[in-house]
């Protein structure tokens, strides 16, 4: 399955943020929200947060924001996988643990040993996935949250 990292640009933004999760899965914020984010935090510090569209083809099907500011007093937000979703109309075909193995060699390819993330720990499917591709719980819960960290 060919999926891939393309930038935010005036040609996607409108269609990422058009894109949702389902009711029962209030474990990210909406797209437009994050884009507004990843604005403000590269106001402050250009390049840090890196929001990309993932595209199945010609289709784009989720979105993903990536964080990378080694100056993050907290390590755990240094590297880290900030917000991911795949569109509720698109989920359960492949497409998330397609597109985190593009994550995973993105950050490699950016100089990056280690990636953290977290989720609820109810997130049943993003348990499930980030398992899949060598995430492991660090033991630490933060904001009703659990870290998860993967050593490249
Ligand atoms: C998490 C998410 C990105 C996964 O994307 P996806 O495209 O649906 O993922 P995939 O199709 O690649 O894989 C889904 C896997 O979950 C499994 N799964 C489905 N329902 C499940 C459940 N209730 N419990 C455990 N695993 C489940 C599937 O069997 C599949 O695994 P398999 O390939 O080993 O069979 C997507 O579900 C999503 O956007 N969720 C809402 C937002 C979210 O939670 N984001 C992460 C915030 S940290």
């Amino acid at each position: 399955m060919i999926i891939k990292l393309e930038p935010i640009n005036d040609n996607n933004r409108d269609a990422v943020v058009a894109l949702s999760v389902r009711e029962d899965q209030p474990f990210v914020a909406t797209n437009d929200y994050s884009l507004r984010e990843a604005a403000e935090a590269n106001a402050k510090a250009p390049g840090t947060a890196r929001p990309f569209a993932i595209c199945a083809g010609e289709k784009i099907v989720g979105f993903c924001m990536l964080a990378l500011d080694p100056e993050d007093e907290n390590p755990v937000d240094r590297y880290c996988l900030w917000r991911f979703m795949i569109d509720k109309s698109e989920q359960g075909k492949g497409y998330g643990q397609a597109a985190l193995h593009e994550i995973i060699k993105y950050f490699k390819e950016n100089g990056v040993d280690t990636i953290y993330l977290s989720t609820a720990p109810e997130n049943e499917v993003g348990l499930h996935v980030y398992h899949k591709v060598g995430f492991k719980e660090t033991g630490e819960i933060e904001d009703g949250e659990a870290i998860f960290v993967l050593k490249l």
